[in-house]
């Protein structure tokens, strides 16, 4: 039973405590039935504001009561006794956070290390290439500036030349992508760096495919999963490519501040540590995350989240955020005054959909859902969108769904 919900990650003096709320959890969320009464009571776990209805999880996520919790604990137990926790009370704990981090992707936990967040490691792997005048590294043109201003920042300056690959925003299929980094390979490109899914209109990218194709031209393979951990299960030995960085306070709900980083065996000989301290030595791929002080407690804190993860259940998860996609397409796709900016095939997006109200600019929609609904969205203008960027978590009821697509409807006129 999910070690009890987070206690393999307790100290001593919280185990009681988070057993019985972790007990308690599991007995809420192993009811066999999952309609939509389950999913209220999952979002009764969250803590969001009173009235606030949140499709901002591409923004940020928020964490489970449960996570915040465990958390706060952590910190209490780090404050009773500092210097013993911070350096060696916890070790073993943090090994089983990897452990559980690494389950999750279907891989080692010698490939995984703790980071803050997908623009650290997007800087870990842009500062460590060693790259030459004139080699090329392919982005598409959806990257997140975290993604994109490493390589301008560590490479471009050297005279590496970064080659932007145009993508449709509403591609027909998956090849159609991959036919685009196929054309824009050259024997000068070393690397190609996409992002999973995109932060503009939650258009999945092929990155298996993506990843085959580079690596018959000997070229590497990053990818920024800041909006796709969680999201949907994730295989990365599957998935191909070489590294893999992601932000768990988005769709992991852990607390702010906690990446995951992966990093193929042999890939991990490419990179070097982007801060060293005392053991730098490591050959492990710990000295990624070695920054000798640093936030523990919310390090363990991703461990709780992980458990959480694991009481609702991967695919649980994976088919509620397609279920919601489903529900939510359907109610504005039978009317002129919406248009989806987002390819609607389950494997070209998922939790994230990004739509216009045909005729007002994104800002204003979302101006008038924020000020007259308590709605929480993103607009997006950038790429031609014009669209509000709806993100569809497990927190997500249909009730809200239902009450988002009414007041897009008033909006609309
Ligand atoms: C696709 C993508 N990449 C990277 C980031 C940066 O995430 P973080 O600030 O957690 O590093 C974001 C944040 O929204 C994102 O959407």
């Amino acid at each position: 039973m999910i070690g009890l919900a987070g206690a393999a990650v307790l100290s001593p003096v919280d185990l009681k405590a988070m057993e019985e709320e972790g007990l308690s959890l599991f007995s809420q969320l192993s009811k066999k039935e999952i309609d939509e009464k389950y999913w209220e009571e999952i979002k009764s776990n969250f803590i969001l504001a009173d009235g606030l209805r949140y499709f901002n999880n591409g923004s940020l996520g928020t964490c489970p009561d449960y996570v915040v919790k465990a958390t706060n604990k952590f910190r209490q137990t780090l404050d009773s006794f500092p210097s013993k926790y911070m350096w060696g009370g916890w070790i073993d704990n943090k090994e089983e956070v990897r452990k559980k981090a690494a389950e999750m992707f279907s891989v080692s936990k010698e490939n995984i290390a703790l980071i803050h967040n997908t623009t650290e490691g997007m800087n870990l792997i842009a500062s460590s290439m060693d790259l030459k005048d004139d080699d090329e590294v392919l982005l598409s043109n959806h990257e997140h500036s975290s993604a994109r201003i490493p390589w301008k920042y560590w490479q471009e300056s050297k005279g590496v030349k970064l080659v932007d690959v145009d993508l449709p925003i509403l591609p027909e299929s998956k090849e159609e992508i991959v036919d685009k980094f196929r054309q824009a390979i050259t024997p000068k490109t070393r690397v190609i760096s996409i992002v999973h899914v995109t932060n503009t209109n939650g258009m999945i990218l092929p990155v298996k495919e993506i990843s085959e194709m580079a690596h018959e031209h000997n070229v590497l393979v990053a990818v920024d999963g800041a909006q796709s951990m969680g999201m949907f299960k994730i295989d990365l030995d599957d998935l191909a490519c070489d590294f893999f960085t992601s932000s768990s306070h988005k769709w992991l709900f852990s607390p702010k501040g906690m990446g995951i980083f992966y990093a193929r065996r042999e890939a991990q000989t490419l990179l070097k540590p982007l801060i060293v301290c005392r053991g730098y030595h490591t050959k492990t791929i710990r000295r990624f995350e070695n920054y000798n002080t640093r936030n523990l407690p919310e390090l363990l804190g991703l461990g709780a989240a992980l458990d959480y993860r694991d009481l609702i259940g991967q695919n649980r998860i994976e088919n509620r955020v397609y279920e919601l996609k489903k529900y939510f397409r359907s109610q504005l796709s039978n009317t002129k005054k919406f248009k989806f900016k987002t390819p609607e095939g389950d494997d070209l997006s998922a939790g994230i959909q990004t739509v216009e109200v045909i005729g007002r600019t994104s800002r204003e929609v979302k101006n008038k859902l924020s000020k007259e609904y308590q709605i929480d969205c993103r607009p997006m203008s950038s790429h031609g969108l014009n669209g509000l960027r709806i993100s569809l978590a497990i927190f997500t009821t249909k009730a809200d769904v239902d009450y988002l697509v009414k007041a897009l409807k008033k909006i609309a006129g």
